[in-house]
């Protein structure tokens, strides 16, 4: 098999850390294997470093890329809509054209705003929330991730699951210092799909609570899927204390289907945020929601602003990613593909007597080492081996394979069939050399 060498990342990262705070602009991006990387291009499944690795991606840059990278159609987009110039401090043409699209393929979306990533629109529907209810918090669930604001920057990492204390009164921890204490007020937290749990809540407390925000599947955290009923529990709890119910399909968007997750399982939210694949790599993302929530933008009594918002290139990347899908419609693709996969890498794991569960929806889905037959919620991922799974992303790598370094997977529509095959036979080497 090939040895995968990374000395010239290594010498750039180490020129890189002089100037960039940990050599890297994200914190994600710190944890590659055997360190941060250094990349040079992308093609479709494809990814290059500056050592001439090419690996397999499945990363997908943490999940925009649904249609491969560097697709024609959006590169040509960007650069002949960029001709024309590339802001104007004011409306144009296509940015009206992607309204305009998206309202007629998300359920909800009747009324929106383009922001530059999914945080911000986050805090934009939280405010929105917040304004038309006259109440203080959110509701969010264990797990879940939000962005990297203050006030969702809790939540998403604990020292143990015995440290969460109860279900009904969990412990949180910051992600970060420097949060400000106040961040912790603006928010209840509670672990997801647990129905009767939310319910009781929100009959004590409703009037605290503008909103709940979810992942449709909580996809930041082992790719769970919604229980039955729980998403049309949610719906009904949220409806009959007028609280805003607030999808974030910034993974789900243009994922499991176009118009997301709301309408793969028919349930409408009162707002909604995407992000990611929507933009194809270029900085755009989307609140939409209910006229009855969004007029409140409308009317400028809620304040959303942006000097970079919908600017040219990232407009035209939007809407040729969408029309591509559109046209393509990749869907059943995605989820056939990848379903395979999760097959495979489940034979894979019965041969070579490895306990790798494999769970998610298809077109992402979760890899992880642990005895339990699902996990079920944020808590039981403790019992991940972790160690176990470095070791299993760093063999993969070095055999050409990129999943993201939690064990998420991402399927493009610019994988193959053979890009499946590639995949299962250096799953079957890697999970055969694994020891406990
Ligand atoms: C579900 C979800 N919401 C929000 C965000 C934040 O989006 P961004 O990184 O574009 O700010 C992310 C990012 O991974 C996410 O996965």
């Amino acid at each position: 098999m090939t040895t995968f060498s990374y000395q010239q990342s290594a010498a750039m990262l180490n020129r890189s850390k002089k100037v960039l705070a940990g050599g890297v602009s994200s914190e994600f991006r710190r944890y590659n294997h055997p360190h941060a990387l250094f990349y040079t291009h992308g093609q479709g499944s494809r990814i290059y470093d500056v050592d001439g690795n090419e690996y397999l991606d499945f990363t997908l840059s943490q999940g925009p890329l649904i249609l491969g990278h560097s697709h024609p159609e959006v590169l040509k987009a960007v650069a002949e809509y960029s001709q024309q110039g590339q802001i104007f401090a004011g409306q144009h043409i296509r940015e009206l054209e992607l309204a305009e699209t998206l309202q007629a393929l998300i359920p909800s979306g009747e009324l929106m705003r383009f922001c530059l990533d999914g945080s911000e629109a986050v805090q934009t529907a939280f405010r929105v929330a917040r304004a038309k209810t006259g109440r203080p918090k959110f509701l969010r669930f264990e797990g879940h991730y939000h962005g990297w604001m203050d006030n969702v920057c809790w939540g998403i990492s604990a020292p143990s699951a015995e440290a969460l204390g109860s279900s009904a009164q969990p412990e949180v921890f910051p992600w970060s210092a420097g949060l400000s204490a106040r961040s912790r007020e603006d928010f209840i937290i509670l672990p997801w799909n647990d129905l009767p749990l939310l319910a009781d809540t929100l009959s004590r407390r409703y009037q605290e609570i503008a909103a709940v925000i979810t992942e449709p599947v909580m996809c930041n955290s082992s790719c769970i899927l919604p229980g039955p009923g729980y998403l049309e529990g949610l719906r009904d709890l949220c409806s009959r204390y007028g609280i805003a119910l607030i999808f974030d399909e910034v993974i789900t968007g243009f994922r499991l289907a176009l118009g997301g997750a709301q309408q793969y399982f028919g349930i409408s939210p009162d707002i909604s945020v995407f992000g990611k694949a929507m933009g194809s790599g270029y900085p755009i993302s989307v609140v939409s929601g209910k006229r009855e929530w969004m007029e409140l933008i409308e009317h400028s009594e809620v304040i959303h602003a942006g000097t970079m918002n919908s600017c040219n290139p990232t407009v035209a990347a939007a809407l040729a990613t969408i029309c591509e899908l559109q046209r393509s419609q990749p869907y059943e693709r995605l989820f056939r593909y990848g379903q395979e996969l999760m097959t495979c890498l489940r034979n894979a794991a019965r041969k070579t007597g490895q306990n790798l569960l494999v769970q998610g929806p298809g077109p992402m889905f979760n890899t992880g080492f642990t005895t339990l037959p699902a996990i079920r919620n944020y808590r039981d991922t403790f019992s991940y081996d972790k160690a176990k799974l470095n070791r299993f992303i760093a063999g993969m790598h070095d055999q050409g394979i990129r999943i993201i370094g939690r064990g998420l997977w991402y399927i493009s529509a610019a994988h193959g069939q053979s890009d499946i095959s590639r995949a299962v036979t250096a799953a079957e080497y890697v999970l055969s050399t694994l020891d406990d």
